[in-house]
C-alpha cells in the first residue's frame, strides 16, 4: 500500500473514532493518538523521507488534507459535546478568576440634579423645562432686569447674531410657564446655563441650575424658608440648618440669599466655609409684582416665592470636590469614585 492510501485510511479511521467519542476525555485521547507528537500522523509522515522527490509535493498535499480533516473532526466532536468552555483540558481554563466588568454610572452632576428634583417632587413640585437658546425678553426684560444691568453686556452673556442669547439663568422658564398656565403654579426648572466667565476652580462657561417657583394665594417668606429648609435636610442631612440674608435680585422683592450650615464642620468653621460656618447655596425671594404684571397675573390677587441654585456647587460640597473643572474633564478614575 502506498503512503497516500495509508494517510487517507488514517483520516477515515480518525473521523469514525471521533464521531463516536462520548466525552471530552475520549476526544482528547483521539487528539493525542492521531496528532500527538508520537501519534499516528507524525509516524506516517516519518516515511516521507524515503519517497522519491517527484512524488513529494502530491504526498504533502494529501498529508495536509488529512491533518486539517482530523483537526476539523476534533472540533466537531468538541462542539457536539457541549463546547470547549465546559470541560477541563480544553482551551478555556474554567478555574481562572473572572474579569471584573466595570459598570457605567451617573455623573455626579446628574446624581445631584436627580436627587434635588426628587426632593422637590415629594413636596408637590412638577418639572418644567425651557430652551437653552433664549430671548432677551424672557431672560432679562420680563424678569424686571434694568436695561443698563451689567449682566446684559456681551462681556457676560453669549449673543447670537439674531439677537437671541444662551440663557444665563433658569429664571426665564418661570416666565414661559406663567405665560402659559393660570395660577396656582408649583414648578422646578432644572437646566444648563451659560455665562461668559473665565473658567477657574469655581467658575465655568456653562453650569447647571435649578429654579423653583410657587404661586398661590397668601404665599409668604415663611413658606419659602420651610421649603428650602426641608430641601437642605433631605439632600444633605438632618442637622443642616438654613439662614436668610438680605440681598437684591430684580425679579424678587424682598430678595434673600440662602445659606446652609456647613456640612464639613457642622457650623463650627473650617476652610470650606471660610470659617463662617455657612455655605451660600441659593438666591431667592418673593416674586416681584413687576414680574407678575409682565406675565399677566394680577399682583393684588397672587403671591409667590422663587429661588434658584447652582447644581455644581451642591455637588462640590456634597463630595468635597475643590475644583469645578474636575466635573467636566470626565476622567474615569475621578468619576468612578461616585
Ligand atoms: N437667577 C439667579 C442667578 O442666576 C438665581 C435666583 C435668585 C433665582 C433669586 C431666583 C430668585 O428665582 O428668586 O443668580
Amino acid at each position: 500500500m502506498s503512503l497516500a492510501t495509508d494517510l487517507e485510511l488514517l483520516l477515515a479511521e480518525a473521523e469514525a473514532a471521533l464521531a463516536q467519542a462520548a466525552d471530552a476525555a475520549s476526544v482528547e485521547a483521539a487528539r493525542v493518538k492521531y496528532l500527538g507528537r508520537k501519534g499516528r500522523l507524525p509516524e506516517l509522515m516519518a516515511g516521507l523521507g524515503a519517497v522519491p522527490p517527484a512524488e513529494k509535493p502530491e504526498l504533502g498535499r494529501v498529508a495536509n488534507k488529512v491533518k486539517n480533516g482530523i483537526a476539523a473532526a476534533l472540533e466537531t466532536a468538541t462542539e457536539r459535546l457541549g463546547g470547549a468552555g465546559c470541560h477541563a483540558g480544553s482551551a478555556v481554563d474554567v478555574t481562572l478568576a473572572g474579569r471584573r466588568r466595570r459598570l457605567g454610572r451617573k455623573h455626579p452632576i446628574s446624581q445631584v440634579m436627580d436627587d434635588t428634583i426628587a426632593v422637590f417632587r415629594r413636596m408637590g413640585f412638577i418639572v418644567a423645562e425651557g430652551p437653552e437658546i433664549e430671548t432677551v425678553y424672557h431672560n432679562f426684560d420680563a424678569l424686571n432686569t434694568p436695561d443698563d444691568h451689567p449682566s446684559r453686556e456681551p462681556q457676560d452673556t453669549f449673543y447670537f447674531p439674531d439677537g437671541r442669547i444662551l440663557r444665563t439663568q433658569t429664571s426665564p422658564v418661570q416666565i414661559r410657564v406663567m405665560k402659559n398656565i393660570k395660577p396656582p403654579v408649583r414648578i422646578v426648572c432644572p437646566g444648563r446655563v451659560f455665562r461668559r466667565d473665565t473658567p477657574d476652580a469655581t467658575h465655568g462657561m456653562n453650569f447647571h441650575q435649578i429654579e423653583g417657583l410657587y404661586v398661590d394665594k397668601n404665599v409668604s417668606l415663611a413658606d419659602l424658608k420651610g421649603t428650602l429648609a426641608t430641601f437642605a435636610r433631605e439632600l444633605l442631612g438632618e442637622d443642616v440648618k438654613i439662614r436668610f440674608r438680605p440681598h437684591f435680585f430684580p425679579f424678587t422683592e424682598p430678595s434673600v440669599e440662602c445659606d446652609f450650615s456647613c456640612i464639613m464642620c457642622g457650623g463650627k468653621g473650617c476652610r470650606v466655609c471660610k470659617h463662617s460656618g455657612w455655605l451660600e447655596i441659593a438666591g431667592a425671594g418673593m416674586v416681584n409684582p413687576a414680574v407678575f404684571r409682565a406675565v399677566g397675573y394680577d399682583p393684588e390677587e397672587w403671591t409667590g416665592y422663587a429661588f434658584g441654585m447652582g447644581i455644581e456647587r451642591i455637588a462640590m460640597i456634597r463630595h468635597r470636590i475643590n475644583d469645578l473643572r474636575l466635573l467636566y474633564e470626565n476622567n474615569t478614575k475621578f468619576l468612578h469614585q461616585f
